[in-house]
């Protein structure tokens, strides 16, 4: 299976950081988002990926390409780890690139991966969020995907208030956290939602989808939303995986998600509880 990876936002909900920056690049603790996003893909038994850029987002293929420089002085450094850690972003996974030249939203982006994908299924991993659970969430879907012969997505229950921020749900549960969906919704206000089931990001997708982004209008926003789409499939399921969605294209969010994977460190753990414990007291 292929992976699609759409990395071709603007990044306006975290401006000023994203001006010349691409939010996929942001560090979460010591990586950019977006290798945390290719790992998940790695773990789940995918390493071709096509990663769907747009202009200022060359620093992505700077930093999964080979540095002979960077290299050659961590080898006559003899700084052999840290020579084995950028070797080892290089060998991860086989990335290609394409560029969504005009940015008319998500399922547009995904479109552009028409041709690389041809016909057969693949995952989606939105390139400004992260997931940790026991198992890869894209690996949670594609079980899904081979238990039902048909496309799933990745699911979480939010807040009422904040439903305006996703696409949202409705369906039924046929076995536990397996949801068959009837209706998808990209972005409602509270009080139209169909629940408070959101679309967290990670979607494994048959590939007819492309024709239904094809037939699809602009929708919330005036972009065509891939959430459209899906709602044109024949069938669709909805998982609410084991494990938890960090969205790094929020600020606080994101900072957030950079303390607890520090928190995940043994070195800095102990440091980090110190520091907070002064900044905490500092403001009692
Ligand atoms: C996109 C999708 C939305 C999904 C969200 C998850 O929206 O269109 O359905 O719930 O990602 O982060 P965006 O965040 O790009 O506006």
């Amino acid at each position: 299976m292929k992976a699609v990876i759409p990395a071709a936002g603007f990044g306006t909900r975290f401006l000023p950081a994203t001006k010349a920056q691409p939010k996929e690049m942001l560090p979460v603790f010591d990586k950019p988002t977006i290798q945390y996003v290719i790992e998940e893909a790695v773990a789940s038994g995918i390493d071709d990926i096509l990663i769907v850029t747009c202009r200022n987002k060359r620093s992505i293929e700077d930093h999964f390409d080979k540095s002979f420089e960077l290299e050659q002085t961590l080898q006559s450094a003899g700084k052999d780890d840290r020579l084995k850690q950028v070797r080892d972003i290089t060998d991860l996974a086989d990335i290609c690139y394409v560029r969504q030249k005009e940015q008319r939203g998500l399922g547009d982006a995904i479109y552009c991966a028409k041709k690389h994908v041809g016909n057969e299924p693949f995952a989606v991993l939105l390139g400004d969020s992260i997931t940790k659970g026991p198992t890869p969430c894209t690996k949670q879907l594609v079980d899904v995907y081979n238990k039902y012969g048909a496309s799933a997505i990745s699911l979480e229950s939010v807040p009422r208030e904040k439903v305006e921020r996703y696409g949202i749900i409705k369906g039924s549960e046929v076995e536990s956290d397996i949801y068959k969906i009837d209706k998808l919704v990209e972005k409602p206000l509270a009080h139209q939602a169909p629940s408070n089931l959101a679309i967290m990001g990670r979607y494994v997708l048959s590939p007819d989808i492309f024709d239904k982004i094809d037939e699809t209008e602009p929708g919330v926003g005036g972009e065509i939303q891939l959430t459209d789409a899906l709602q044109k499939l024949d069938a669709i399921y909805g998982v609410t995986f084991e494990g938890k969605t960090y969205d790094i294209g929020n600020r606080l969010e994101w900072l957030k998600t950079s303390i607890e994977f520090a928190m995940d460190d043994a070195e800095s753990k102990k440091q980090l509880i110190e520091y907070m414990k002064e900044i905490i007291e500092g403001e009692e």
